[in-house]
């Protein structure tokens, strides 16, 4: 009796083994189907990327509305790995508008920097590359599809156009040059006539303007010499050199002590209505976006799953994801035993599910849920969802 009971728990074993292994395993024959079918597709789009003297005609598109300042249009940007093809943006769709803030939201990993470093083309090639959709940049009398942009034409936009601040403000500043010389290296890059007195004169008014108070001390101390704050106010300084039409932040204040970052929030709040450019601010902070952004957008799993105005998502969330993400902030003056944080984890982004990628942790799926990914659909002028509790724009 006990060997069969013995032999069953063999054979059970060996069936889990194979089940795991059908899973999960990739033979190495397979990880080599894989690269070569992975080569030949990154060799097609980088040389497309690595094309020189191509005419703007192929580039130059139109604006939906002209009042958008940037508009990306269902962006698949993808990394191929030797485990397969990673889809880290996959149908991204949304508008900055002139003039606004917008923050981008969501847990880490699902595709917010690397839908920034999409419009940038700063995504990490050759392995990541842009496959298709639309990132169209209004320049005013003109506009570009940065998707179809060869890099070499991208001088006309990143930069100039668009400006980065990034998390660590360390690693964006060059320690072995002064803060002086790496901001007068910007205005030199755009104007070649400009005297190096002229270009002083304008780098001290930068750090003026971002709030340093003796610029010229800063203007000839080394990167290591700053403290946090202060360095990234010198790379917002950066940033603000050639005027930019927008500026995106990703996490521009989440390497920084809590005081810090209160006055570096309150930095971009005046610098937004000096320049009057738009911000593309990047987050997993709800806090920081309910202060800062005018339109948020939220995106679970490389895709938008809602976006609308600050007061439609703050107010009205309507994606179980929105409202898990609101539930898991915490509350000053709200005495709690547990933070809730929503269960489970985002889904590997190489082996996405067919249904929406939410159901295995949502609390409110139904039937209906097992099905296709859901259509995103607007449930007012500006407020969007991509759910199927809300299907035809109405709530269930
Ligand atoms: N160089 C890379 N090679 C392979 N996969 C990458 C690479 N860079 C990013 N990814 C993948 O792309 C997905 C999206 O990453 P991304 O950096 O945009 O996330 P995020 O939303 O900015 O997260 P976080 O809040 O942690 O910054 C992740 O699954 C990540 O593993
Ligand atoms: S579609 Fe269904 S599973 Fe997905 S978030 Fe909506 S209710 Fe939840
Ligand atoms: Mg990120």
């Amino acid at each position: 009796m006990h060997k069969i009971f013995e032999r069953m728990r063999d054979a059970f074993r060996k069936l889990w083994k194979k089940k795991e292994r059908d899973e999960h395993y990739i033979s190495a024959k397979e990880v080599k189907q894989i690269a070569r079918e992975n080569a030949k597709e990154v060799r097609r789009l980088e040389d497309f990327r690595k094309r020189k003297n191509v005419p703007e005609e192929e580039y130059l598109t139109q604006m939906r509305d002209p009042r958008n300042i940037v508009e990306f249009d269902d962006l698949h940007t993808y990394f191929f790995t030797d485990a397969g093809v990673s889809k880290a943006v996959n149908g991204v769709s949304f508008d900055i508008p002139e003039g606004c803030v917008v923050g981008v939201v969501g847990e880490s990993g699902c595709g917010k920097s690397v839908t920034s470093m999409s419009l940038m083309q700063l995504v990490q090639a050759p392995q990541g590359q842009i496959v298709s959709g639309s990132i169209r940049f209004n320049l005013g009398e003109k506009a570009y599809d940065v998707a179809k942009m060869p890099r070499s034409a991208m001088n006309a936009i990143r930069g100039k156009e668009a400006a980065m601040i990034f998390q660590e403000p360390m690693t964006a500043l060059n320690p072995v040059f002064t803060i002086g010389y790496q901001i007068d290296e910007v205005f030199f890059l755009r104007d070649k006539n400009m005297t190096k007195a002229q270009a002083k004169e304008r780098s001290l008014e930068l750090l003026n303007l971002v709030g340093i108070a003796m610029p010229e001390r800063v203007y000839s101390s080394y990167p290591h010499e700053l403290s946090g704050g202060m360095r990234q106010r010198v790379v917002i300084a950066i940033a603000l050199a050639n005027n930019p039409r927008l500026i995106i932040a990703d996490e521009p204040t989440t390497a920084l002590d809590v005081t810090i970052q209160a006055q570096i929030l309150q930095l971009l709040r005046d610098i937004r209505s000096k320049i009057n450019g738009s911000i593309l601010l990047i987050t997993h902070d709800l806090g920081v976006i309910a202060q800062m952004a005018d339109y948020v957008v939220v995106m679970y799993a490389g895709r938008v799953v809602e976006k609308g105005t600050v007061h439609d998502i703050f107010k009205h969330p309507l994606h179980p994801y929105t409202v898990g993400l609101q539930k898991s902030k915490p509350v000053v003056n709200q005495q709690v035993d547990r933070l809730y944080s929503i269960e489970g984890a985002v889904p590997n982004p190489i082996d996405m599910p067919s249904f929406c990628y939410f159901r295995d942790r949502c609390d409110r799926a139904c039937e209906k849920c097992a099905g296709e990914y859901p259509a995103f659909v607007q449930v007012s002028e500006t407020h969007g969802v991509a759910c199927y509790l809300y299907e035809g724009g109405k709530k269930k």
